[in-house]
C-alpha cells in the first residue's frame, strides 16, 4: 500500500496526496541536522556544504539587526494590517531592487506581494497561475524544491527541459536554447497537456549561471508567442562573484508581455536571511496581487519580522556601501579558493559567476560512471563527514555531477574540502588498484 492511500483513509484525498510527498533533500538533511560539525563542541560531526545557505555575513547581519531599531515593538505591531506586507516593508522592497535591479519601468509597493519566502511566493504563483494537472516547465539540472513547490499543495506538474552535458557551440555544457523551450512547449501542447509556464531561476541553481539579456530577451519572446507566463526567480539576483558578470533582472528589460512576467526575490541568499522568510512577489498581472491578499492571510510574515527586514533594506548606506560590497568580496575569495581546492583534487568545475555553490563532475572518480556509483561516491563522502548535493537529486540525468556550497565560514570550508579530498584520494587508490 503506498504512503498515499495509507493515509487516505482518515485523511481527505488532497490532503493525503501533500502529506505523502517527499522532498528528496530531506532523508539526507535529517541526517546531517542531528549531527552537524562544530569546530569545539562537534568536531567529528558532519560538515554541511550541501544546503544553500549563506553565513558568509552572518556576524555583520546579527550586528546590524540587534541595534536595537530592527526588532524593536511598536504599538501597531500588535494589531492587524495589510496581510500581504506592510507599506514599510513594500516601500523598501520597491527602494532597494530599484537601486540593484534598475527596472525599465519604477518598481513601486502595488505591484508587490510579499510571502514566506520564495518557497511561498512559487507556490502562491502556482496556484493563481495554474490549476491542479496544469504543466510548468523548467530547464534542469535545478533547485529541486521548484518541483515540490509546484506540486506538492498546488499539485502542478514540473516537466523538466533537460540541458544538456555537451559543449555547444561556445564550448558550454548544459546550455540553455530558446528554440529548445518553445519545441518542447509544442510537444507538450500536441499530447494534450496545458502548459501555462516557463520557470527560470537566474542566476540558476546549481550551475551558478547568469543569463545574458540576449537571451532572456529570446525566452521572453518564446513565452509571449505561446501566451504563457514567465516566472523567473531572481532570489541569487545580488550573489555575482565574477567581476566581469554584470546580473540584469528580467525588469530591467523590454517586456514583451509585462502581464505574464513574474519576478520572485526573498532576502533568503542575497542576505543570508532564510530563517526571516521574506519573500517578494513583483507582478503587474491583474489579479495577481489580489489572490496574494487574501491568500496571504493564512501564511503572513509576522509585522515585527516585516519591520526588521524592512529597516535593513531601508539603511542604504549600510547595505550599499558596506554589506553588499564586502559580501561580494568574501564570495569571490571563497569561490575561488574552494574552486582551485577541487581541481586540485582532480575534480572538473563547471565554472559559474554567481549563487552560493560550485557545480562540479566526479565523472573520473566513477568507474562506471552511472548514476548507482554516484550514489556509492555520495554515501562514502557522507560517510567521510561531509555533506553535497548529488546531481541525481537536482534532475541532472548525466551521472557524476555534484553541487557543493562555499558560502561558510573559511575554517568549515577548508574542513569540508580536506574530508573530499581524502575520499576522493582513497577511491582513486582503489580504482587504480582495480586496473588490470
Ligand atoms: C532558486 C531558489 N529558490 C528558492 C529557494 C528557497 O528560498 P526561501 O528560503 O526564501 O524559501 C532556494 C533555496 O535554496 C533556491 O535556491
Amino acid at each position: 500500500m503506498s504512503q498515499e492511500q495509507h493515509f487516505s483513509s482518515l485523511l481527505s484525498q488532497r490532503g493525503a496526496r501533500t502529506a505523502a510527498c517527499r522532498d528528496f533533500l530531506y532523508d539526507k538533511m535529517v541526517q546531517v541536522f542531528s549531527n552537524m560539525y562544530h569546530p569545539e563542541n562537534n568536531p567529528k560531526g558532519i560538515v554541511n556544504l550541501g544546503t544553500a545557505v549563506n553565513s558568509l555575513m552572518e556576524e555583520e547581519v546579527c550586528q546590524r539587526l540587534n541595534r536595537g531599531d530592527a526588532f524593536r515593538v511598536m504599538a501597531h505591531h500588535l494589531h492587524y494590517a495589510n496581510f500581504s506586507g506592510i507599506d514599510e516593508l513594500k516601500e523598501a522592497v520597491a527602494d532597494f531592487l530599484n537601486r540593484h535591479f534598475k527596472p525599465l519601468e519604477p518598481i513601486t509597493p502595488a505591484k508587490i506581494s510579499t510571502m514566506c519566502g520564495a518557497t511561498g511566493c512559487l507556490d502562491g504563483l502556482a496556484h493563481v497561475l495554474c490549476d491542479s494537472e496544469d504543466v510548468v516547465l523548467t530547464p534542469t539540472p535545478v533547485y529541486s524544491r521548484i518541483q515540490t513547490d509546484f506540486l506538492d499543495v498546488a499539485n502542478v506538474k514540473v516537466e523538466p527541459l533537460e540541458l544538456l552535458d555537451e559543449e555547444d557551440f561556445e564550448d558550454r555544457t548544459f546550455s540553455l536554447q530558446p528554440e529548445a523551450v518553445e519545441r518542447h512547449v509544442k510537444e507538450l501542447r500536441a499530447q494534450g497537456r496545458r502548459v501555462r509556464a516557463f520557470v527560470l531561476v537566474n542566476p540558476q541553481n546549481p550551475l551558478g549561471e547568469v543569463y545574458s539579456p540576449a537571451l532572456l530577451t529570446q525566452l521572453l519572446n518564446v513565452c509571449a508567442r505561446n501566451d504563457i507566463h514567465f516566472i523567473v526567480d531572481e532570489i541569487y539576483g545580488l550573489s555575482v562573484h565574477d567581476e566581469n558578470t554584470e546580473f540584469r533582472s528580467v525588469l530591467s528589460l523590454n517586456l514583451p508581455d509585462p502581464k505574464r512576467t513574474h519576478v520572485i526575490w526573498a532576502m533568503s541568499k542575497d542576505f543570508g536571511l532564510a530563517g526571516l522568510r521574506v519573500g517578494v512577489i513583483l507582478s503587474q498581472c491583474p489579479g495577481v496581487h489580489e489572490f496574494f491578499h487574501n491568500a496571504c492571510l493564512f501564511r503572513t510574515i509576522p509585522w515585527i519580522v516585516q519591520h526588521a527586514g524592512a529597516t535593513l533594506l531601508k539603511d542604504t548606506v549600510w547595505c550599499d556601501e558596506f554589506y553588499l560590497p564586502t559580501y561580494r568580496r568574501r564570495l569571490a575569495h571563497n569561490y575561488h579558493m574552494a574552486c582551485d581546492r577541487l581541481e586540485a583534487m582532480g575534480t572538473r568545475v563547471r565554472r559559474g559567476s554567481a549563487g552560493l555553490f560550485i557545480w562540479f563532475s566526479v565523472k573520473s572518480f566513477l568507474c562506471p560512471v552511472t548514476m548507482e556509483e554516484e550514489g556509492v561516491l555520495l554515501q562514502e563522502i557522507l560517510d567521510g563527514g561531509l555533506y553535497i548535493v548529488q546531481g541525481k537529486v537536482l534532475y541532472c540525468t548525466s551521472p557524476g555531477w555534484m553541487r557543493l556550497v562555499f558560502t561558510v565560514t573559511e575554517k568549515e570550508l577548508d574542513e569540508g574540502l580536506d574530508r573530499l579530498r581524502a575520499v576522493l584520494a582513497a577511491r582513486k587508490l582503489r580504482l587504480a588498484m582495480k586496473e588490470p
